[in-house]
C-alpha cells in the first residue's frame, strides 16, 4: 500500500512528507492505522544527527497510538479493529527478561529494532524498491506502520487515541519511574528535578502513590504552574540553590525519593545530593549526552543514598500501559494540560519548532486513521 510519511533523509535538515511503500505484515506482525503521535525529544535529537547510533532515510516517530487494520499469520493477541499503542520497548513474556519482575528491557527484539529492520532482518517501508529503515521498532510519522505483535499495546476502545499516544513514552516513563522503578511509599517527601513530560509524569505518579511532600524544580514558571496542578505541593524555580531548599525543608535529611528528568549531569548530580541520608532513592531518567559521566562522592552512598536508573518507567508495557490509561479513563490522572498543540502530519517540522522553543509540552500529529 501507499502511505504517507515524514522521512528524515538527512541529519539536521527538515523532514520530508512524501508517500512510501508500506509491505503487508508477515509473520508476528501488525498492520496498524495510526490516528495520533506524539512528537517527542528522542525523535528531533536523532533528526539532528546527535546520536551516533542514528540512521538516516528512515521513518521517525515513536508515540503512536491507532487501529489494527491487518494482522500476519499466528498474530493472537489482537484482531482487526483492536485499539492500540505503539511500543518502543516491547514486551514478548519469554525473554529472561520479560519472566523476571526486575527489569522491563525484554530481549527479543532488541538487535534488530536498533538497526532499523523488523525482527526478521528487513523493512516494510521502502521507496522506489529501496528499502527504508524503520525507526525504535515503530515509525509512527506515518499514516500506517507495520510492527510486531509483541511492541503493541492493547488498550479499551472508549480512550481517545490523541491522549492514548501520550502514553507510549514520556508520560508512563515519568508516571512508572515514581509508581514501579522507585515505588515509592505513601506519605513520602519527594522532589522531582525537571517539569517536561518526563517530570509532570513523575509529579503524577508520586501523587498517584499518594506521596505527601511532591517538590518539584525547574526554571519554568509556566511549567512549574503544570506541576501544581498535577499535584506537586511545592514548586521551586531551578536556582542552583534546590539542594540546600530540599534538606532545609527535611531537617537537614533530603528528601525519601528523588528524580530527575533533565538529562543535564550536573542536575542527577543535585538529585543524588538532595536524596535521604539512610535510605534515599534517587532515580534517574534523563538521557546525558554522549559521553557525559555522572560524578558520585562516594560518601554519600556509604551513608545510605542509592542511585537507579529507569527506562521507560521500569513497566514491562503490554501489562501496564492499559492499567495507566485506565487510571486517566476514570479521572485519577488529567493528561489534557500536557496537549499543547495539534497539527497535521504535514506540519511536523513546526512541532520540532515549538519543542525547541519549550512552547508547551507536547505536540500531536493528528494522522487521521479513524
Ligand atoms: N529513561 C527513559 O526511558 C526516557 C524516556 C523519555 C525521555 N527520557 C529523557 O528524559 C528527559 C526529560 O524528557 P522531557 O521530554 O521531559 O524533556 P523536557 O526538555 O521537556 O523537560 C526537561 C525539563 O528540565 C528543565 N530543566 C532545565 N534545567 C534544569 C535545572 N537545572 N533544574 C531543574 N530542571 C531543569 C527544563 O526547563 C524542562 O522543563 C530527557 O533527557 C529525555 O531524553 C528518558
Ligand atoms: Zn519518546
Ligand atoms: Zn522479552
Amino acid at each position: 500500500m501507499r502511505v504517507r510519511a515524514a522521512v528524515l533523509e538527512q541529519f539536521d535538515r527538515p523532514l520530508v512528507v512524501q508517500e512510501l511503500d508500506l509491505a503487508a505484515p508477515r509473520a508476528g506482525e501488525v498492520l496498524v492505522r495510526l490516528v495520533a503521535c506524539g512528537v517527542c525529544h528522542t525523535d528531533m535529537y536523532t533528526a539532528s544527527g546527535a546520536d551516533p547510533s542514528g540512521y538516516a532515510p528512515t521513518v521517525l516517530g515513536h508515540e503512536g497510538a491507532g487501529v489494527v487494520e491487518a494482522i500476519g499469520e499466528g498474530v493472537e493477541s489482537l484482531s482487526v479493529g483492536d485499539h492500540v499503542v505503539t511500543l518502543f520497548s516491547p514486551q514478548c513474556r519469554r525473554c529472561a527478561h520479560c519472566l523476571d519482575p526486575r527489569t522491563n528491557l525484554c530481549l527479543a527484539i532488541r538487535e534488530q529494532q536498533n538497526k532499523g529492520y523488523l525482527p526478521d532482518g528487513t523493512t516494510r517501508l521502502s521507496r522506489d524498491g529501496e528499502p527504508i529503515r524503520h525507526f525504535m521498532g515503530t515509525s509512527t510519522f506515518c499514516e500506517c506502520t507495520v510492527m510486531p505483535e509483541i511492541a503493541l499495546d492493547k488498550i479499551g476502545r472508549e480512550a481517545p487515541l490523541d491522549r492514548a499516544c501520550l502514553f507510549a513514552c514520556g508520560l508512563s516513563t515519568g508516571l512508572g519511574a515514581a509508581m514501579f522503578t522507585a515505588s515509592i511509599a505513601p506519605g513520602s517527601t519527594c522532589a522531582v528535578f525537571g517539569a517536561g513530560m518526563v517530570g509532570l509524569g513523575a509529579v503524577a505518579g508520586c501523587r498517584l502513590r499518594e506521596a505527601e511532600r511532591i517538590i518539584c524544580v525547574d526554571p519554568s514558571a509556566p511549567r512549574l504552574g503544570l506541576a501544581r496542578d498535577q499535584g506537586a505541593t511545592d514548586c521551586w524555580p531551578a536556582d542552583g540553590n534546590a539542594v540546600e531548599r530540599i534538606l532545609e525543608a527535611t531537617g537537614g535529611f533530603g528528601a525519601d525519593y528523588t528524580f530527575e528528568a533533565t538529562g543535564l549531569v550536573s542536575v542527577m548530580g543535585e538529585a543524588v545530593q538532595a536524596a535521604r541520608t539512610g535510605w534515599g532513592l534517587c532515580t534517574i531518567v534523563g538521557v546525558a549526552g554522549k559521553g557525559e559521566t555522572l560524578q558520585i562522592v562516594p560518601r554519600l552512598l556509604i551513608t545510605g543514598r542509592r542511585v537507579c536508573g529507569s527506562s521507560f518507567g521500569g513497566l514491562k508495557g503490554r501489562d501496564r500501559v492499559p492499567e495507566l490509561i485506565e487510571l486517566y479513563m476514570h479521572g485519577s490522572l488529567d493528561v489534557d494540560p500536557f496537549i499543547s498543540h495539534r497539527m497535521p502530519l504535514q506540519d511536523v517540522n513546526r512541532a520540532f519548532e515549538l519543542m525547541a522553543a519549550q512552547d508547551g509540552i507536547r505536540s500531536v500529529l493528528m494522522l487521521g486513521g479513524e
